[in-house]
């Protein structure tokens, strides 16, 4: 081992991103996370992971706060660290597919306040829906990571993998991510597929898993031994189960080893002694459900993510219909097959895992369709990699011609309508991004921050009482 070259394994943190919205529905607060970035920013992390995924709509949503003024706050405090956000190409961070200009905005914006990786992925891998974000990262002179949303199925040989990766590298991305999120990839796999990998391109590849079939901390250290060049981890209170790996297990690992971190133990447990309260508050909260920590094994039977299993449970409660939980994990990979295979993420997963729901609980597959059931049947979301059922497309859509350009090419630009829409609530111009993706809980969300402005704060009204007695 001494004779090898010294390759320290490179870490990108996610408890504030990935962690916590995989175990606490993405609820921590940024009067939480603040306390600690000092510290954190000490570590000498690759990037911290903070931003976009779900954190951007449950900041809105559940805590009443902006989401572009936490990351502000964030930039303010990680001096040397690169932050990172994840980003869904043509659909952002919401769930349908924008027009170009809203697309390149919020790349610009979220540049502009802060962000210095932008991780995209597709959920079909349509590499079309990634080119705009993409080229308005690399304009921005920001980092452009594509992301392959990893899956299984006969149309993922290692010959698809590596041509789409030769794909990406020749579209201009800086480097790429492996994004397992249902924690599918098993660590002989990864050794070939970082082979394979590693020898086809020759920007830097990251892996990114989640620990719920239990796999996950042996597919890391497989996948650093073939050459992986970045891992993602999180810190050990927020880690495991639907989450990634422990931080300062990988750490611990390679200590001594060619891929040696050289990180600091003895910060990394005060980091983890910092958020632990914060853990237990959870668990005693019902925040953090115990069930997410386990090992879920039939994550790897139905590959389905963990954050799905958990959506398709709480969507049969609320029918009253939980006794169909095993009809419709089957249905799952049958809706999959019929929409041409996708990998499942959002909002593919939320697509098939809704129409599993109908398919299943109306007695006949297909009585019901959702209209994004439709959409991605007649091309909307882009090209899958397998062709749909043609039975289940006419039944589904019937003679409408499916598109097979690329989707945002049909979308007019849509910032100058938004802008019109939305001003009377403007307050800065990242405001109309947080209408374009979430129209209804963004002028909630405003009228609620409107309301907070024009409180009087109870000191002001004193000294104005002193100053002018009545
Ligand atoms: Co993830």
């Amino acid at each position: 081992m001494s004779e090898q070259a010294k390759k320290p394994i490179k870490i990108t943190e996610t408890i504030l991103r990935d962690a916590h919205q995989s175990l606490i529905a993405t609820r921590m607060t940024t009067e939480q996370m603040l306390p600690i970035v000092e510290k954190m920013d000490k570590v000498g992390y690759h990037s911290v992971e903070c931003w976009g995924g779900a954190t951007f709509d449950a900041s809105l949503r559940f805590l009443h706060e902006d989401p572009w003024e936490r990351l502000r706050k964030f930039r303010d405090g990680f001096k040397h660290t690169k932050l990172q956000m994840l980003f869904r190409g043509q659909n952002i961070l919401g769930y349908r597919p924008y027009a170009d200009d809203v697309v390149e905005y919020f790349v610009q914006k979220s540049v502009a306040n802060g962000i210095d990786i932008i991780r995209i992925f597709d959920c079909l891998n349509d590499l079309r829906n990634l080119q705009t974000a993409v080229n308005a990262a690399n304009k921005e002179k920001a980092h452009a990571q594509v992301a392959l949303s990893y899956t299984l199925g006969d149309a993922y040989t290692l010959d698809y993998w590596t041509k789409i990766a030769k794909q990406i590298e020749e579209m201009g991305a800086s480097s790429i991510c492996i994004k397992d999120m249902a924690g599918l990839l098993l660590p002989y796999k990864a050794t070939e597929l970082v082979t394979a990998l590693k020898k086809a391109v020759k920007i830097p590849i990251q892996l990114h898993t989640h620990y719920t079939s239990g796999v996950a901390s042996m597919t890391y250290l497989k996948a650093v031994e073939a050459g992986v060049d970045v891992i993602d981890t999180a810190m050990s209170p927020f880690a495991l189960g639907t989450s990634q790996p422990a931080t300062e297990v990988m750490v611990e690992t390679f200590k001594g080893t060619p891929y040696d971190t050289g990180y600091d133990q003895k910060l990394l447990s005060e980091i983890a002694d910092y958020f632990r309260p914060i853990r237990d508050e959870a668990l005693e909260s019902g925040l953090l459900n115990p069930k997410n920590l386990g090992v879920n094994i039939k994550t790897l039977l139905y590959q389905v993510p963990g954050g799905m299993l958990s959506n398709l449970t709480s969507q049969l409660k609320e029918q009253h219909a939980e006794e169909k939980f095993y009809d419709v994990l089957e249905e799952v990979p049958r809706v999959r097959k019929d929409l041409g295979e996708p990998p499942l993420v959002t909002p593919s997963s939320q697509i098939v895992g809704t129409q599993a729901v109908f398919n299943v609980l109306m007695g006949e597959r297909y009585k019901m369709v959702t209209k994004e059931t439709k959409d991605v049947l007649a091309g909307k979301y882009g090209a899958t990699v397998k062709p749909f059922d043609p039975e289940v497309q006419k039944k589904c859509i019937g003679d409408i011609k499916p598109i097979t350009c690329r989707p945002a090419d049909l979308l007019d630009n849509e910032l100058d309508k938004l802008e019109s829409e939305m001003a009377q609530w403007k307050e800065q111009d990242e405001d109309v991004l947080t209408y374009a993706l979430f129209p209804q809980v963004a002028v909630d969300f405003f009228k609620y921050r409107q309301a907070q402005e024009t409180k009087v704060d109870p000191a002001v009204a004193d000294e104005k009482n002193k100053a002018y007695p009545v």
